[in-house]
């Protein structure tokens, strides 16, 4: 897609300063103190985040490399210091803030439990211990399946304490797409659960587990599992030990191992538009800085914030701004392990409510799907406690935006609208509360130290407002992602292809406005964004040939209204077209197919059957033409290559 071409058609005016009572108590509470933080990144970029390094971090030996780029685009920083992610998450705190919370749960049916920064402490000590005791070391890597509850956390600041390499692999994929992940990675242990609890029913991770094992997963020596639901589930003894019994005995204390800035953290597997999934791999230091930086510049956390970011740990905000983020900053942080409808549409605000959120960011997917429900709902709650409010993963349109301003902000709240991905580690292009003012729809302007631009094919910046381009990162900064795990080649081709590898690019387009506002447009390859998730309509079309019965499969994705982008299929059968295009015993199967492959979020909302799909001379599928067809709108494309124009009325439903 030539991404200069697009033309936006959003224009949105409304500027909403941050309120005086907002900038008053505003960490950063002013765009002189914003411009000076700019410009000394500007001055003297390495020296700039060395010194917010030495300020933010914990060194056990502190670095004297700053930036190392001599093998670029293998950026390292802070190379030669070294450090530990869960110290810094949780033993500087014991002396001053021990006895805070630093977790606040509750579960779906209600159950509530509260951690202070030394009850964390001491379980993530005891767990680590457990680790080293099933033989996990440095360097190993764990998966972890888990739900929404504190032990998923504890298990990723354990594997952080001992060096392991965790990814987290969200408890709604399947079986089959955990396999996937766990061979990918190469991982020598599985920590799970015997389920969680969401939408009022158990969500089978084990059982999922179990199937992913016994297809594969070689590398697997050990499984703990985490008893949540109690229900009944298989064990396999040889293999099996629930976490209760791993941790028996252990000692409270384990000293963490100090490794090295760049030693990987985690890998967190994202869509890419081919091929199967990307393990992102970060590090350990620079990702902690941005998220320790981003929670002070983007969330202005205080020590005495309750601060709420729904996203489960599987996704790479649950990362940043539930296991890491928070904690590093010792602020205390909500999770909620269940669904948003139980037990109705107002669990969100009642959880507000009682816990006093002070800080509450979420996706658009959740704030349309609630603000559908209606005004009365959240009327129904005291949301006083809020101050500020985010959102993150998709573009947020206007009307939601003022919505969310109104109702849940009740007027008063900033929103942070936070541009950034599951590589760049934390928020990139975001406004600083207290000095930004905000445009609904609009992520505002990059944090400092980020050096984001809009460029042409050519990569020159794009000055003529609102004309739209490639979104790019100019210059290395510390969390950003340090390749892909077993596939080095294909982190450069994806990233750097462009521009003579000097910019990152991020695989988005965007636009500025007259002010130098920054404008996602969105993604330029083929990934969709369904409920606020990256996924790759290769997977879902790879899913789809898997089924017997299915000869080719094209997917994109469609405007929804609550989804942001809904699953459109394409699909060819082996052998003749249902009579008509219908056959919806065979859509619900394949349906049921794709989510046991990938998991529900993939299942297609439409599928329609061809006898072709739309292909180029050169063979490749018509995207565009299927993109169109999709949203229902007229052809406009030149369709006289296709071999067969009449399957043109089949892809439209019409024969
Ligand atoms: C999109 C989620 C517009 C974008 C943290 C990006 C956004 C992709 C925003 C990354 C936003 C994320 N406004 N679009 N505020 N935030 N995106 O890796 O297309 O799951 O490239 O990371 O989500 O998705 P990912």
């Amino acid at each position: 897609m030539n991404v200069e071409n697009i033309d936006s058609v959003l224009h949105e005016e409304r500027l909403f300063e941050p309120s005086s009572d907002f900038v008053k108590s505003a960490t950063i509470n002013s765009a002189e103190s914003l411009a000076a933080l700019r410009r000394a990144a500007d001055d003297d970029y390495q020296g700039f985040w060395a010194k917010l390094a030495r300020d933010e971090i914990s060194w056990h030996k502190p670095f004297s490399n700053v930036l190392d780029e001599s093998n670029a685009p293998h950026y390292q920083w802070f190379n030669d210091g070294l450090m530990n992610v869960s110290y810094n998450c949780l033993d500087r705190h014991l002396q001053t803030r021990g006895d805070n919370t630093a977790i606040v749960f509750e579960g779906e049916k209600g159950d509530i439990t509260s951690l202070t920064y030394r009850d964390l402490h001491a379980q993530v000590c005891t767990f680590a211990n457990a680790l080293k005791a099933q033989g996990v070391v440095k360097g190993d890597r764990v998966v972890i399946y888990m739900p929404m509850t504190p032990e998923a956390v504890v298990a990723m600041q354990a594997c952080a304490r001992i060096g392991a390499i965790h990814s987290v692999v969200f408890g709604g994929f399947s079986g089959e797409s955990l396999k996937d992940r766990i061979e990918d990675a190469g991982a020598k242990m599985l920590i799970t659960a015997d389920g969680g609890n969401r939408g009022g029913k158990i969500v089978e991770l084990k059982q999922a587990a179990d199937k992913a094992l016994a297809s594969g997963c070689a590398s697997i020596e050990s499984v703990i599992v985490f008893k949540r639901t109690g229900h009944n589930v298989e064990f396999n003894r040889d293999r099996d030990v629930w976490w209760h019994n791993a941790i028996e005995g252990m000692d409270s204390v384990c000293e963490p191992e100090w490794v090295e800035a760049e030693h990987p953290l985690f890998l967190l597997y994202t869509s890419g538009s081919t091929g199967k999934p990307k393990g992102i791999q970060h590090s350990s230091a620079g990702y902690l800085l941005n998220s320790i930086l981003t929670m002070k510049w983007v969330f202005d956390i205080k020590d005495d914030d309750i601060y709420w970011c729904t996203a489960d740990v599987g996704w790479i905000t649950g990362h940043t701004y539930v296991a890491y983020g928070p904690l590093a900053v010792g602020s205390t942080a909500l999770i909620y392990e269940g669904a948003p409808t139980v037990p109705d549409n107002g669990r969100f605000w009642d959880i507000c409510q009682r816990h006093k959120v002070t800080i509450f960011y979420t996706a658009p997917t959740a704030i349309r799907a609630l603000m559908k429900s209606g005004d009365e709902i959240p009327a129904k709650y005291d949301l006083s406690s809020i101050r500020l409010l985010g959102t993150v993963g998709e573009p947020i349109n206007p009307e939601a935006w003022i919505w969310y301003h109104k109702v849940i902000g009740g007027a008063r709240c900033p929103i942070v609208d936070t541009w950034w991905q599951t590589e760049t580690g934390a928020n990139m292009i975001a406004p600083v509360p207290g000095a930004v003012a905000t445009k609904p729809g609009s992520c505002t302007l990059p944090l400092p130290g980020i050096i984001a631009d809009v460029v042409d094919e050519e990569g020159n910046s794009i000055t003529t407002p609102d004309k739209g381009g490639y979104l790019v990162i100019r210059k290395p900064w510390p969390s950003m992602l340090r390749t892909i795990w077993g596939d080095d080649e294909r982190y450069v081709s994806t990233y750097w292809p462009k521009f003579d590898g000097k910019f990152y690019l991020a695989g988005d387009s965007a636009r500025r406005d007259k002010d130098g506002y920054f404008w996602i447009m969105g993604r330029i390859d083929d990934v969709l964004n369904v409920s606020g998730h990256r996924l790759g309509t290769m997977e879902v079309e790879s899913a789809l040939v898997a089924h017997p019965r299915v000869a080719e499969a094209a997917v994109v994705g469609r405007p929804d209204e609550i989804k942001g982008e809904a699953i459109f299929a394409y699909v060819v059968l082996r052998g003749d077209r249902p009579e008509d295009g219908i056959d919806e015993a065979l859509t619900k199967e394949l349906r049921a197919w794709v989510s046991e492959q990938i998991g529900p979020i993939a299942k297609p909302d439409d599928i329609r059957y061809a006898d072709n799909l739309p292909k180029t001379r050169s063979g490749k599928i018509m995207r565009r033409l299927l993109r169109t067809i999709a949203k229902g709108e007229e052809i406009t494309q030149d369709t006289s290559t296709l071999e067969n124009e009449a399957i043109l009325l089949q892809l439209q439903g019409k024969v």
